[in-house]
């Protein structure tokens, strides 16, 4: 499982996203699900979702899965009793209800895993609740029980991980069966900004102009990557921007260029 943990707008989805795009283009099979901030309410909502979108994509979800974990699966997706209308009725007793529906998503991703290496992308873990986290805790038990070709990619704000928060003792239980590592995303050093500003300049001799300007954008951003980015870029587009050589900060910057 991989981790990317940072401050809220740092670009971990961004980040996550741009990933899976890579693994998808590798050859790689993506799900994704994003939590919202009322998924504490709402159970297994970004699971569902990342299931959801798989399912109506596959034109032969009986390949996967037979009736029996289909029938389950639809306690989660009930459109699949429109699809296969002579599903057996999943299990009505109670107790066994929670882990026959965890196991048939374990083998749904199990049979996902063996066709192509998955990648399980799930945004906004900060607001995963209880009965998610117990789905993904299963889940790594049994990919790892099975050896199975799945890395978990998570993105957390990084204030909701504090050490001891709930969050962060599901992750470290999680740890127990799945292998975790954690990127930190951090805000960009002055050396970072100035080389963000060169790269999207796409002049990298013209230092003269380019230093100032990534040290007017740390000062101004501190080295908040989104908002380095955009006004970075916008610097780029702007005409006159270097006019004469004078340096002139563009209109609605707050501090005069000198
Ligand atoms: N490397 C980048 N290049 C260009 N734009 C970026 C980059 N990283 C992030 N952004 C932009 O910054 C904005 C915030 O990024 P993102 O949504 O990924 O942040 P986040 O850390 O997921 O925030 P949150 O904690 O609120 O979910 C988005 O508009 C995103 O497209
Ligand atoms: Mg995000």
């Amino acid at each position: 499982m991989v981790l990317v943990v940072g401050e809220a707008g740092i670009g971990k989805t961004r980040l996550a996203n741009e990933f899976a795009a890579w693994a998808r283009a590798q050859g790689a099979e993506v799900l994704s699900g994003q939590a919202f901030e009322m998924g504490g309410r709402l159970p297994y909502q970004p699971l569902v979702e990342a299931l959801r979108k798989r399912l109506e994509a596959e034109s032969t979800p009986e390949d996967l899965l037979d009736d029996l974990w289909l029938a389950e699966l639809s306690r989660l997706l009930p459109e699949l009793r429109v699809r296969y209308p002579d599903l057996p009725a999943p299990t009505e007793d109670e107790l066994a209800a929670k882990i026959r529906l965890f196991e048939a998503v374990a083998r749904l991703l199990d049979a996902l895993s063996t066709r192509a290496p998955l990648v399980s992308l799930l945004d906004d873990l900060q607001w995963m609740n209880g009965a998610s986290l117990d789905l993904v805790r299963y889940l790594g038990h049994s990919w790892k029980e099975h050896d199975s070709r799945v890395l978990l990619l998570g993105t957390v704000r990084s204030d909701q991980l504090e050490p001891r928060s709930q969050l962060a003792t599901e992750l470290s239980t999680l740890g127990r069966d799945l292998p975790v590592s954690q990127v930190p995303l951090q805000a960009l050093s002055q050396a970072e900004t100035l080389q963000l500003v060169q790269a999207i300049a796409g002049a990298p001799s013209a230092q003269e102009r380019e230093t100032p300007l990534g040290d007017f954008l740390f000062v101004q951003t501190g080295g908040s990557r989104c908002t380095c980015w955009r006004r970075s870029s916008c610097c780029a587009s702007e005409s006159g921007w270097y006019h004469g050589g004078a340096r002139m900060a563009p209109a609605g910057w707050s501090r005069p260029w000198t």
